[in-house]
């Protein structure tokens, strides 16, 4: 075939393509007229209708309290706005959806202004639906329920807050309406395709090209197409809210992406017109503003600073990543270091260990920690709390010293964040959230400290320990007002009202 013929038929299905659009926008006027007469709005024509792309609304994660925060947010201060969530959540209803936010994030939603429209292929983003290529299945299906999305309703302005930047391209050509996001964690990041690279490079230095090496190429190329169109849908959002520095960080590394060759294969008759689409995004690319999730932090701020018990308080969920080992070596080589805190008399120090166990796995970690405890000579003072009801948590967070958390690369650290707003103060690794986010200075004075290995985490457990009290207080408060500020619902919705989507929305 030619090109000339390739060319041409693309030509047929394009104009079939922009008679469907053009129904699909004609149809729009009256699905809005339907929406406002649902609702019961009278002068209809002052409303905005800002969608939020969000299939899983109902799943009462972290993602689903930032929705919800930022609806509750918008039903306060904007009463001409309308939130229209997309929802995959169709053995749900909008009053059960209400209730469950209510019970589960004391998060109070009006009816009034919100609306859902719930979407039927949600199967087509499920992992189980694409055993293979899952991120490449998982994207396109996530195009097509963007389609779904838009012949039911068009919003003024779209704002995606659950990861599918594929829906970006969809969404434009189809409502040419602006696009927003608020990213938890990048699909796939520059990271991740480098590792791919320096693997598939490593492997064709073999002498035949064995099956492997082809494969990894291959491999490497689909990351690779894959990240240039990720790159590609992000560039289309006008703004982009990220939920922390190390999403940012990927975030922004991704929007500089560049890949020379397929941007010239894109330069070929048929691709052209995806350039060609493009251009009226890619102008606003600029970085992402960190937003971060509020944490509720109203029970534990107002426990007493004074009198806390020699305690270094550890809670994490027993899964590998946390590193509870490395915490009961710091432990071990801090009494080694400072056989003053051995024992059971009044300077004596406690380690105590909460977190849930939610299988054998993490039963089975649980007993080899304690082994382990036992080897190092240390099992009296180390205390397991496993599966804690909320109420113990907080009891231990009311009395402990020190909150330890050895955990490397954590992208954020809600349990440093309580730790602190408890006026516990946080020992963490020097890494992710605690470093960058977290355990931040305030006023150029430590809120807390970072550590590497068991000696640093040793001694930073010693620096405390020998604070004066005076000192000691002040950290204790400054770790509080960290935690308390700036992860305030407060500041959240600063955060989203200086994303510009007003501004967007006004256009
Ligand atoms: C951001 O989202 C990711 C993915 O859900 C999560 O692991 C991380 O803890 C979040 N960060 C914050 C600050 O909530």
């Amino acid at each position: 075939m030619s090109w000339a013929l390739i060319t041409f038929l693309a030509g047929l299905v394009l104009a079939q393509a922009v008679g469907r659009i053009l129904g699909l926008r004609r149809r729009n006027v009256q699905q809005r007229a339907k929406l406002l007469s649902i609702l019961g709005v009278e002068k209809s024509d002052s409303k905005k209708i800002i969608g939020f792309f969000h299939p899983y609304c109902n799943a009462g994660g972290g993602g689903e309290r930032v929705l919800w925060a930022a609806i509750h947010a918008l039903q306060r201060k904007e009463p001409d706005v309308i939130s229209v969530v997309y929802s995959g959540d169709t053995d749900a209803t909008k009053e059960k959806i209400i209730d469950k936010v209510k019970a589960r994030f004391d998060i109070e939603l009006s009816p009034q202004t919100l609306h859902f429209v719930f979407l039927q292929s949600r199967h087509l983003v499920e992992d189980s639906t694409w055993p293979r290529f899952t991120l490449l299945g998982q994207s396109l299906g996530s195009m097509y329920l963007a389609w779904e999305a838009m012949s039911e309703l068009i919003p003024d302005l779209f704002i995606d807050t659950m990861g599918y930047a594929f829906t970006f391209p969809v969404v434009s050509l189809l409502g040419n309406i602006p696009i927003g996001a608020y990213v938890h964690y990048p699909t796939i990041s520059t990271t991740m395709l480098s590792r791919v690279r320096s693997r598939a490079q490593g492997v064709t230095n073999s002498e035949a090209i064995s099956s492997s090496a082809l494969l990894s190429q291959a491999k490497l190329l689909y990351y690779r197409v894959f990240m240039y169109y990720y790159a590609y849908s992000l560039r289309q959002a006008r703004f982009l809210m990220v939920n922390s520095s190390w999403t940012k960080g990927h975030v922004d590394s991704i929007l500089q992406h560049r890949d020379i060759l397929l941007d010239t294969i894109h330069l070929l008759p048929p691709l052209l017109l995806l350039k060609f689409l493009s251009l009226k995004g890619s102008q606003s690319s600029k970085a992402a503003q960190i937003v971060y999730p509020s944490c509720d932090t109203r029970q534990m701020s107002v426990f007493a600073l004074e009198e806390r018990e020699r305690v270094i308080l550890s809670i994490a969920q027993f899964r590998p990543e946390k590193d509870h080992a490395g915490q009961l070596h710091a432990f071990h080589r801090f009494l080694e270091l400072y056989p003053e805190y051995r024992g059971s008399g009044p300077s004596a120090v406690k380690l105590v260990l909460m977190g849930g166990s939610r299988n054998v796995g993490d039963a089975t970690r649980v007993e080899n920690l304690h082994t382990l405890a036992r080897e190092l000579g240390i099992d009296s003072q180390v205390q397991f709390v496993v599966n804690a009801k909320y109420s113990e948590i907080l009891n231990w967070l009311s009395r402990a010293s020190i909150g330890l958390s050895t955990m490397v690369d954590e992208h954020f650290g809600i349990n440093v964040v309580e730790f602190m707003a408890a006026g516990v103060i946080p020992v963490a690794h020097a890494s992710g959230g605690p470093l960058l986010d977290i355990i931040v200075p305030l006023e150029n004075e430590p809120t807390g400290y970072h550590a590497t290995s068991p000696e640093t985490f040793a001694e930073a457990f010693r620096t405390v320990f020998t604070l004066p009290k005076a000192a000691e207080l002040a950290v204790r408060q400054r770790a509080r007002t960290i935690a308390v500020q700036k992860f305030s619902a407060e500041e959240f919705e600063k955060g989203w009202d200086s994303s510009g989507w007003k501004a967007w929305l006004a256009r």
